[in-house]
């Protein structure tokens, strides 16, 4: 998506992307989360928090905090909302640029703000399949 700006000299986004902007529905904490992951980005130097409530493999819910801009609470809202109900393996398979279309597109020096969500997703799996795997490994055998 070309970058195009508004007559005031702003960004624009998609209406899409504005309205999760300004009601995004997976914005908070969740109590006893399953997995936290935190990444940052050091071009932009925002921050990004999600929490994972995981269940039998599978990803019951999903909340976020943002210290980012709007394109990145969008981006989050949308990657919240693109994993919620799936298993931990379809959710690894999540793209970038499905995140960017669910917002009918995202301008190309915006693209790191969605990066920012989807690492911390990335993190937040990779943090959730070593804790199985050092679970399993705890486990009396036999
Ligand atoms: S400018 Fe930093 S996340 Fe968008």
């Amino acid at each position: 998506m070309p970058v195009e700006y508004t007559e005031r000299g702003m960004l624009k986004y998609t209406k899409k992307l504005i309205e999760r902007f300004k009601n995004p529905k997976n914005v908070g904490e969740i109590e006893n989360p399953t997995v936290v992951a935190t990444e940052g980005d050091p071009t932009c130097g925002d921050m990004f928090k999600m929490f994972l409530k995981i269940e039998n493999g599978r990803i019951e819910d999903v909340k976020f905090l943002s210290f980012g801009c709007a394109a990145n609470i969008a981006t989050g809202d949308m990657t919240a909302d693109l994993i919620k109900g799936k298993t931990v393996e379809e959710a690894g398979k999540l793209q970038i640029k499905e995140i960017a279309d669910g917002l009918g597109g995202l301008p190309a020096i915006k693209m790191h703000c969605a990066t920012l969500a989807y690492r911390t997703l990335k993190k937040a799996l990779t943090k959730y399949k070593q804790k199985q795997a050092g679970g399993a490994q705890a486990r009396p055998k036999g």
